[in-house]
């Protein structure tokens, strides 16, 4: 990309990010008459469970005004608008990442979207590499705090005050009543789910065994490639957050083994099942909390 070019996005970034989400909003809103307050985002092999939502539309984000288009592999790219236990829910099918080139503000501009439609609720899913020796290949994590080391904030930039402050409090930035409600629904579907710290980096290349030392001794429990830009992007405009992560893999170094995508998306697949599950467990739950 040129110079010139990036400088020109930066600027309409700067510009015309709230008109741009309400364009998406009101796209999206003349394909339904469903007013989801919870929206999902569905990482890697995860797209499936927007395929069970009942009287759904589904709106490629090619058609979306200004949505980015996914390029990863298991990441399908359609907006799903359905209903999960006769619960209005926005589910994305599929993200965007840095490493697929978009910067960081495409990579978080359908939570902005999800702002401008009144979600109140997102759940962002993804896959991670397993740092605490007990976050084991295949096992679910609540993500109970972040570590940025992407190298980049959604935020940058002058601030639009319609979508919130400029210095957004990030204490608690995964919400403590929603990793409660997932952490019991877990145990009582008899899947061991406990809480960590994701830390978020760049890709694509995996880690190194001395990042991943490194990654540890700093506090943290996983490691990926998503999710955070999109969790400041929605506590900006006051949406709670629920984090859950899939260990896909132990992360580098930790076996005596390389790592590659084709286990990656493997391990997603085999865990769906007990993932969807969980969703669907905690979504109704989720909607009476923020009722
Ligand atoms: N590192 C970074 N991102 C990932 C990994 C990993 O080991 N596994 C799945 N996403």
């Amino acid at each position: 990309m040129s110079r010139r070019k990036t400088t020109k996005k930066a600027a309409d970034a700067a510009t015309g990010e709230f008109e741009r989400a309400e364009l998406a909003a009101d796209f999206i809103f003349s394909k339904t008459s469903l007013r989801p307050s919870i929206a999902l985002v569905l990482g890697s092999g995860l797209g499936a469970f927007a395929d069970e939502f009942s009287d759904a539309v589904k709106i490629p984000y090619a058609e979306i005004p200004h949505f980015p288009r996914s390029t990863a592999v298991g990441h399908v790219g359609n907006l799903v608008i359905g209903n999960v236990d006769s619960i209005p829910v926005a589910g994305m099918q599929g993200r965007v990442h840095l490493y697929e080139g978009y910067s960081v503000k495409d990579v978080s501009f359908p939570i902005r979207v999800f702002a401008r439609m009144g979600v109140k609720a997102v759940i962002l899913t993804n896959a991670a590499g397993g740092i605490k020796h007990e976050f084991t290949q295949g096992r679910l994590v609540v993500i109970k705090d972040h570590i940025n080391l992407q190298g980049a904030n959604p935020l940058s930039g002058p601030n639009d005050e319609r979508f919130g402050p400029r210095f957004p409090d990030m204490t608690v930035a995964y919400d403590r009543r929603f990793r409660e409600i997932t952490v019991g629904e877990g145990n009582r579907l008899g899947i061991g789910m406990y809480e960590g710290v994701y830390a978020a980096v760049a890709g694509p290349s995996y880690e190194t065994p001395a990042e991943i030392r490194y990654l540890r001794a700093i506090g943290a429990d996983l490691v990926g490639m998503s999710t955070v830009p999109e969790v400041i992007t929605a506590r900006h405009s006051g949406i709670r957050v629920l984090g859950i992560s899939c260990v896909t893999n132990a992360a580098a170094g930790i076996l005596d083994q390389p790592l590659n995508h084709m286990e990656v998306l493997e391990t997603a697949e085999r865990v769906k099942g007990q993932f969807i599950g969980v969703l669907k467990a905690v979504i109704p739950r989720l909607v009476a909390a923020i009722a």
